[in-house]
């Protein structure tokens, strides 16, 4: 089975009509999240359209959360409730169900594959995984709990710090989106995916996620101008490190950081493959 690896679309930025087609043979589509800020809906349809009828796997990256400004009042649900209601209109166009979207440790099978699924988040444990004596310098603490308090200050000062916790994300149960809510969100998601894992099933075990499961492909731009000390903490954590091998899947794709890898920890094959990457492949393809 040969699976096409996209994400990190951002079709906010670009016109559908000037997405990069498929450019190799494929079986199944599978997109790592963020397709469309604030109509995230739009963008599935836009990747069914590259999927062009086959079985499509899609989880909601942080940006199908965001709102579509400040003033829009929907909520995380609504946004996720849209995103299923498009594949199911699709799904029942088409007369049967080639669209997946896969939130909370979700699973669906194709073939003999089980794609299990979620947005994942990060637990903002890597927030001093970078830190060295320049940030010392500089009077950053180099303790963990030290550095988490500081990345923390960081994203959520209105002067430095990241849309994504001032105000543009959507709501959840009537709280204002946070690095505290994100390492709930992953503790939920985490403790799903691994249940799901949990499970026995015959064949090839795949895991979709938006955030990374290993913080290896970031550290290689460690150092990069432009690229902030706190970085590995809001795209990664160390999930699939911290798994026993047997509960490993053979393959694992994520998006979120907006360079490709293409890595292996114990059994698990790691993949990566962004659009919105300068090296974004068209003609990746990862057979199960
Ligand atoms: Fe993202």
């Amino acid at each position: 089975m040969r699976l096409f690896v996209l994400s990190d679309l951002h079709l906010e930025k670009h016109s559908p009509a000037k997405l990069p087609l498929p450019a190799a043979e494929f079986d199944v589509l599978v997109c790592a999240g963020d397709l469309w800020e604030g109509e995230p809906e739009l963008g599935v349809r836009a990747v069914a359209a590259l999927a062009d009828g086959r079985p499509t796997i899609i989880v909601p990256g942080n940006h199908d959360r965001y709102r579509k400004g400040r003033s829009d009042p929907r909520t995380a649900a609504d946004l996720l409730h849209a995103m299923k209601s498009e594949a199911q209109r699709l799904n029942e166009r088409a007369g049967f169900q080639p669209i997946s979207i896969l939130h909370s440790g979700q699973a669906t099978s194709v073939g003999a594959a089980t794609f299990v699924g979620g947005t994942l988040w990060t637990d903002w444990s890597l927030a001093g995984r970078w830190l060295d004596g320049n940030l010392a310098a500089r009077g950053l603490p180099l303790t963990p709990e030290g550095a988490l308090e500081a990345a923390i200050a960081h994203v959520t000062d209105p002067e430095t710090g990241s849309r994504e916790y001032l105000g543009d994300m959507a709501p959840e149960n009537g709280r204002p989106w946070s690095p505290h809510e994100a390492m709930a969100a992953h503790r939920r998601d985490r403790g799903l995916i691994r249940a799901a894992l949990e499970r026995p099933r015959p064949g090839p075990l795949v895991v979709v996620t938006h955030h990374m499961p290993l913080p290896g492909p970031v550290d290689a731009y460690q150092g990069r101008e432009g690229v902030p000390w706190w970085i590995p903490a809001f795209y990664c954590s160390t999930f699939l490190e911290e798994l026993p091998d047997g509960l490993r899947p053979d393959l694992w794709i994520s998006g979120h950081f907006h360079a490709p890898h293409d890595v292996s920890w114990g059994r698990t094959r790691c993949v990566a493959n962004p659009v919105a990457a300068a090296a974004f492949d068209p003609s990746f393809v990862v057979e199960i």
